[in-house]
């Protein structure tokens, strides 16, 4: 598309298709495209997504071997502009079949493929777990280098309430600004630190990845506002990490 203003999101439903979360999805799906947003939503039951093996080569060699339908879902993410990430709590969590994607993405914390969307969490229960549900999602978004733009909770009791408009205006205002005007968290901040000192010092096969785009030498993965303390802080925790960390090839 040529309209810069047109964008993409993909909303990956880990649910039923017509449950609880579906519900809220069409809603949030209705107010988005109202707003101009190309809408998808993405159920992963139509996909075949084997459990991950656990061999690490995603990581050591950078490629995983099986053959399904993770890779289909890899480019819906990364072709879309924001990511609406939703589950249901299932036993205090998210369900096996978003927590299997998830185990899948495991070479997305060292090599991100999806830096700077912003997402947007949805979580529904019939009364419990909601908060840590939603907190896990949010740690994840946060180690594919996104940046997580709110939050929508529904328990049984709530689920008729309609969706109000600051439950998904952050996510819509990212969508639509540049990435300089974002303001990445400190946990943003000390995960990128993180990742940057496994990069340098201990996968050399990610040591290029982060070079290449510049990040060994920044304290984000792109120009955006950081606040001074912030700043400060993420330095300091990065720098005592990297001189504390030993030079180490797992790869
Ligand atoms: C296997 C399973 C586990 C669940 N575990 C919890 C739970 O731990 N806490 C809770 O409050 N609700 C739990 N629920 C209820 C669902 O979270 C709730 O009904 C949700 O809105 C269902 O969404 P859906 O219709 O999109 O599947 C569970 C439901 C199922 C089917």
């Amino acid at each position: 598309m040529d309209d810069a203003r047109y964008k993409k999101v993909v909303a990956v439903n880990s649910s039923r298709k017509k449950g609880n979360t579906y519900t809220i999805l069409k809603a949030l799906g209705e107010r988005l495209s109202a707003a101009g947003v190309d809408f998808e939503m993405l159920h992963l039951r139509d996909y075949n997504i084997n459990h991950c093996t656990g061999c690490e080569r995603c990581i050591t060699i950078g490629r995983c071997t099986q053959k399904d339908d993770f890779g289909r879902v890899q480019a819906s993410l990364t072709g879309a502009d924001g990511i609406v990430l939703s589950s249901p709590v299932y036993m205090g969590s998210v369900t096996g079949r978003l927590k299997v994607l998830f185990d899948r993405t495991c070479s997305w914390y060292h090599r991100p493929v999806l830096v700077g969307k912003p997402a947007l969490i949805v979580t529904t229960t019939a009364g419990s777990y909601a908060t840590y549900t939603a907190r896990y999602m949010k740690r994840t978004v946060i180690g594919w280098g996104m940046h997580p733009s709110g939050t929508i909770l529904r328990k049984a009791r709530t689920l008729n309430i309609r969706l109000s408009e600051n439950e998904y205006d952050a996510f819509i205002h990212r969508l639509f600004s540049p990435l300089s005007q974002y303001r990445p968290t400190l946990a943003q901040l000390i995960h990128f630190g993180v990742q940057k000192v496994l990069a340098l010092k201990i996968l050399e096969i990610d040591t290029e990845f982060w070079k290449d785009r510049g990040w060994d030498e920044s304290p984000f993965y792109y120009r955006c506002r950081i606040g001074p303390l912030k700043r400060i802080f993420s330095w300091v925790f990065y720098k005592l990490l990297f001189y504390r960390v030993k030079k180490t090839d797992r790869s």
